[in-house]
């Protein structure tokens, strides 16, 4: 019935509208706004006409009067009012707008209207941390994202790209599982199987490695790479063989891998010496201790000339010298060869000699000395020089043999040198070296002329020839009275001295004259009144008769010689006093062992 009614109705507002206006027109007052639609609003007409139209409200379409139905916004514009990526939602009277799944509005709201600008924008799931579980790889698309695994995962119940919240699939680690058997060779890291691990192998005890890489890795497609080392067994071959010597196998093993063990021993007539006389094989692949000596026995140690046996065992043998001889030269130890023959030592022992002891000087020229009473050699080196004539050198050597417990030798030394004597005994190798002087010979003799002769002034001469001991002699001139007992010992070592202190008698020295000032002819004049040297030639007293001695004295060192000669009797014609002349004296004779002077002359002479 309802429905028949609405029809009805609706039918009348279609075909109807000006019969109602007319009707009004008619007079009847027919109020309009009383039939507008609840969803309509009843409006003054803008025709000017001052009736009244339903209208209906933002939002409706329809007559305003009967019905006034929702406009459906959601189905406005060519790609529709909300936008992409949207829902349209239409309410009675508006609408309103929100974003499809994977997408979000510009405003951050919920729901939003296109016309503040809004839209909707892609949301980038892959901020979200693990969004496509562990291992998981994020890709964001428009309006979605996907998965896929990173290198070490591998995906698990399905394929990929997948996505977290649809299907099973997922990421899962890596995992190599049990690592390769390599034969021969055990790991010897920690086994771990995820991906990038490593593993070492080594080979096992009594394999050695060979060639190949050692380690295995883990690859990020779950599979292992390597190893590829090869571990071969180990093979000591052969063991090493030494001279002298033979092996045989331990433990019946008779095989050359690891642990195999092999005893030595020496053949008949060697013996073995160092520690090693069992070799095994090594894990190396080698024999340990390959080593091994076998000696020789080489029996009777050699016995050597004046040695003795320190010490031996059947290798070595050690010597010393018996007593009283002493190691020359040579080594001390024996040796037992390989050969099986000694090898002596070359020890050299010689007799201890004392070579020369207690060396000393006799006679000037000899030597004496005590030896130890056994046949010597003795070499003499002597060598002597005179520090009054400089390039004098005597140097000589002699040679000689004794076995006297004191030998003695005399050399044929010159005089007034001052010898260094090096003496060796040669068997004893011993050398000592000793020095003597020699003493001076005469002192060289002046040819005079004897003269006699009277005047004031007398004038002698005397000629001389050079002597190598010019530069250690001088001449004296003695003045003596001839009275009363009249001695002069040329030998006096302490004239001139002592003449010139006590001239009792008025003896006195007038001159004297170094030898080296002298020429071929000496030249001189009695009583002229000049000193010679520290001596003053003194005139003669006149009337008195004097004997005029020319002393030559040499002295060299603590040796000294004289030689006089009688140079002129003359008688003083002078008048002059002398102070010596008023001396007293005591003694005539003044000389210890005076010898007349007649008497010392013709002994001179003979000279
Ligand atoms: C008028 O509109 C409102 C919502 O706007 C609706 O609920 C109501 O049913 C409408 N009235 C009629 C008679 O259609
Ligand atoms: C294996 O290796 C990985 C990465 O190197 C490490 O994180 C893990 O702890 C290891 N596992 C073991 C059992 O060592
Ligand atoms: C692996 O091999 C190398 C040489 O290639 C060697 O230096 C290393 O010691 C080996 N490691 C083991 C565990 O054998
Ligand atoms: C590891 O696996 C991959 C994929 O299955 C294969 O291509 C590769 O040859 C393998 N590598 C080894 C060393 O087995
Ligand atoms: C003898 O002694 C030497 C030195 O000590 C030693 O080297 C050698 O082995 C020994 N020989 C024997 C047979 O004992
Ligand atoms: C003689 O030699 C010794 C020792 O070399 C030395 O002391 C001495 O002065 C020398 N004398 C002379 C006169 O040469
Ligand atoms: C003495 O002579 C020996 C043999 O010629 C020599 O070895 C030694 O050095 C000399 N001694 C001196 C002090 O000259
Ligand atoms: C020494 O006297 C002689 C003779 O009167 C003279 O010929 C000579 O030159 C003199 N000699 C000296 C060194 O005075
Ligand atoms: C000779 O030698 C001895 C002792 O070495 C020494 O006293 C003396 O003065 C020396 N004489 C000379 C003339 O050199």
């Amino acid at each position: 019935m309802a429905l028949m009614g609405t029809v009805i109705m609706a039918f009348l507002l279609h075909s109807t509208p000006s019969i109602l206006k007319d009707t009004e027109v008619a007079g009847d007052v027919f109020d309009v706004c009383v039939t507008c639609h609840p969803n309509a609003t009843c409006d003054l007409k803008t025709d000017g006409s001052g009736g009244y139209a339903c209208n209906c409200m933002y939002g409706f379409v329809g007559n305003g009067r009967t019905h006034c139905e929702d406009k459906d916004e959601c189905q406005i514009g060519a790609n529709f009012i909300c936008g992409d990526h949207t829902a349209c939602h239409n309410t009675h009277g508006s609408y309103y707008c929100t974003c499809l799944s994977g997408y979000a509005p510009t405003n951050n709201m919920p729901v939003f209207i296109p016309n503040d600008g809004s839209y909707c924008q892609d949301i980038d799931e892959c901020q979200v941390q693990g969004v496509c579980g562990e291992g998981g790889l994020c890709r964001n698309t428009d309006g979605n994202f996907e998965c896929e695994c990173q290198i070490g995962y591998h995906v698990k119940g399905g394929t990929v790209p997948f996505h977290p919240h649809r299907g099973k699939a997922f990421c899962e680690a890596v995992d190599c599982g049990p690592p390769p058997s390599v034969p021969h060779a055990v790991q010897v890291s920690v086994p771990n199987t995820s991906y990038r691990s490593v593993i070492t192998y080594g080979c096992q005890t009594g394999f050695l490695w060979q060639r190949g890489d050692n380690s295995s890795l883990c690859t990020s497609e779950g599979n292992w790479t390597g190893p590829s080392l090869i571990c071969e067994e180990v093979d000591c071959g052969e063991p090493p063989a030494f001279p002298h010597s033979s092996f045989i196998w331990k433990h019946q093993t008779r095989n050359t891998r690891m642990g195999a063990e092999v005893l030595y021993e020496c053949e008949v007539g060697f013996h073995h010496v160092g520690p090693a006389s069992i070799t095994v094989c090594t894990a190396g692949g080698l024999w340990s201790h390959p080593s091994l000596q076998c000696e020789a026995r080489c029996g009777h140690v050699p016995e050597l000339a004046h040695a003795d046996l320190v010490w031996d065992n059947e290798s070595i043998a050690i010597h010393r010298c018996a007593d009283g001889y002493y190691a020359h030269s040579g080594l001390t130890v024996s040796t037992c060869g390989v050969d099986g023959s000694w090898q002596a030592a070359t020890l050299q022992c010689r007799e201890i000699r004392y070579g020369i002891r207690q060396l000393e000087v006799f006679n000037e020229r000899c030597l004496r000395w005590l030896s130890d009473g056994k046949k010597e050699d003795y070499r003499v080196i002597f060598v002597g020089s005179r520090d009054y004539q400089k390039p004098f050198v005597d140097k000589r050597r002699e040679a000689f043999s004794s076995q006297h417990l004191r030998p003695h030798v005399c050399l044929k030394l010159l005089p007034a040198t001052n010898y260094t004597i090096n003496i060796t005994a040669v068997l004893a190798r011993s050398s000592t070296v000793i020095t003597t002087n020699t003493t001076i010979p005469a002192a060289p003799v002046p040819e005079v002329m004897f003269r006699d002769v009277e005047g004031p002034l007398p004038y002698l001469w005397v000629h001389r020839s050079h002597h190598t001991l010019d530069p250690i002699c001088l001449y004296e001139v003695f003045v003596l009275p001839v009275e009363g007992t009249l001695v002069f010992d040329c030998n006096s070592p302490k004239s001139p001295h002592f003449l010139k202190d006590s001239s009792c008698h008025g003896e006195y020295v007038a001159a004297q004259i170094q030898v080296r000032d002298v020429g071929n002819v000496l030249n001189f004049t009695v009583g002229d009144e000049q000193h010679y040297g520290e001596f003053y030639n003194a005139p003669l007293e006149n009337g008195r008769d004097y004997y005029i001695i020319l002393r030559t004295t040499c002295r060299w060192g603590q040796s000294s010689k004289h030689s006089c000669v009688l140079w002129a009797k003359a008688r003083g014609t002078s008048y002059r006093m002398r102070m010596s002349a008023l001396v007293v004296c005591g003694t005539i004779s003044f000389f210890g062992f005076a010898v007349l002077i007649g008497y010392f002359f013709t002994g001179y002479f003979k000279n």
